[in-house]
């Protein structure tokens, strides 16, 4: 990976704080997963299947970045400082999947916050891939990144339906044609 060449300890860093936050999401997928199985609800029923895809992604982006981290001669179970302080910022959101398991509506919530800081990290990796002029390692991240943007614009959308619902009404979103698909991007 050329962009490690010259600073193979941060990009390392990088990578296991990219690594410790999919780790820690899959765990909140998994809570949201229950609680929408559970949930009395149809249409928040609704969100299984992709909320199932996703989490499935998050795991192989995991298991992806133990790879690289591995390739770089590092390991993937390290706690790097920005492993460490990843961790640190997830407890509250941990705290939340915990305490809040039957609440669909917070713990979309937590999901979304995680899912924003997600894109960020992604987004920070493939411009300093762009920075280093390595193009294979700028074509992987933003392969990742792509997935990432789709999550980021379901949970976003589904905590639009959900507040449509809960302010205007059952019919609302019908009514005026929403389709949480056609904000998702490809
Ligand atoms: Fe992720
Ligand atoms: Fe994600």
């Amino acid at each position: 990976m050329k962009l490690a060449e010259k600073n193979r300890e941060q990009v390392i860093d990088l990578l296991c704080e990219r690594l410790a936050f999919e780790r820690s999401t899959v765990r909140l997928y998994d809570r949201i997963l229950e609680a929408l199985r559970l949930s009395a609800d149809a249409r928040t029923r609704d969100l299984l299947a992709t909320m199932q895809k996703h989490r499935e992604e998050e795991d192989q982006i995991a298991r992806w970045l133990e790879g690289r981290i591995r390739e770089l001669g590092g390991d993937d179970r390290a706690e790097t400082d920005l492993a460490r302080l990843a961790t640190r910022e997830a407890r509250g959101i941990e705290e939340v999947a915990e305490n809040d398991a039957a609440d669909v509506t917070h713990l979309l919530h937590a999901l979304l916050a995680v899912e924003g800081v997600d894109n960020a990290g992604w987004e920070l990796l493939v411009h300093l891939a762009d920075a280093a002029g390595d193009g294979e390692a700028k074509r992987e991240l933003e392969r990742r990144l792509r997935q990432e943007r789709r999550h980021l614009a379901f949970v976003r959308d589904a905590i639009e339906r959900l507040a449509i619902r809960t302010l205007f009404g059952e019919g609302y979103a019908e009514e005026h044609a929403m389709d949480i698909a056609a904000h998702v991007p490809p």
